[in-house]
C-alpha cells in the first residue's frame, strides 16, 4: 500500500470531529466514492474522533489516500490518542459495552462500516484506531 496524500486533524471538539467526517467526505467524493460509502466511511470516522474527545479529551485523525498493488484507491483514516487506552478491547469491541454512558455501538458500528478496522491499545498506552475504506 502506498500513500499519496495526507492530512493531519487535531481533534478537540465536536466541531472537530465534524471537520474531520466532512474533510473525509471530500476525499471520498475525490475518489468517486458512492455517496453512500461516502456516508460510511464518514460516520465511522464521527465514531472513532468522538471516541477521543469523550475518553481522551484529545488526539488527532490522519486522512491518507492509499493505493493497493493493484491500483485499487482507497482512504485510511488512523485516529490517535495518548489518553488512557483500553483494558478490555475485545469487551469493547461488543455492541452494548459502554463506560461512558452511551449506547457502546461506536467502535463496533465503525467496524462494520468499512473495508480494514484495526485497533491498538492499552491501559496508559492510548489507542490508535485505523481504518480502510477502498473504492469499488
Ligand atoms: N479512544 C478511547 N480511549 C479510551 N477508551 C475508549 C476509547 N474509545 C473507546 N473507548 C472505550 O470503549 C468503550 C466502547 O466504545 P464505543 O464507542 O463502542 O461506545 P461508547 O462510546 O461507550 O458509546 P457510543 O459510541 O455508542 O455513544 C467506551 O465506553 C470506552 O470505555
Ligand atoms: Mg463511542
Amino acid at each position: 500500500m502506498v500513500g499519496e496524500a495526507q492530512e493531519r486533524i487535531a481533534i478537540e471538539s465536536d466541531a472537530d470531529v465534524v471537520t474531520a467526517r466532512q474533510r473525509a467526505r471530500q476525499l471520498a467524493i475525490g475518489l468517486e466514492m458512492p455517496s453512500t460509502d461516502q456516508t460510511l466511511l464518514a460516520t465511522a470516522i464521527s465514531e472513532v474522533a468522538r471516541n477521543i474527545t469523550a475518553y481522551a479529551e484529545r488526539g488527532e485523525v490522519l486522512l491518507e489516500l492509499i493505493r493497493d498493488g493493484r491500483g485499487r484507491r482507497g482512504i485510511r483514516v488512523i485516529a490517535h490518542d495518548e489518553g488512557p487506552g483500553i483494558a478490555d478491547v475485545e469487551r469493547a469491541m461488543t455492541d452494548g459495552y459502554t463506560t461512558g454512558g452511551g449506547l457502546g455501538l461506536g467502535l463496533p458500528g465503525a467496524r462494520r462500516l468499512v473495508d480494514e478496522f484495526e485497533i491498538e491499545t492499552a491501559p496508559g498506552a492510548g489507542t490508535t484506531v485505523t481504518l480502510v475504506k477502498w473504492t469499488r
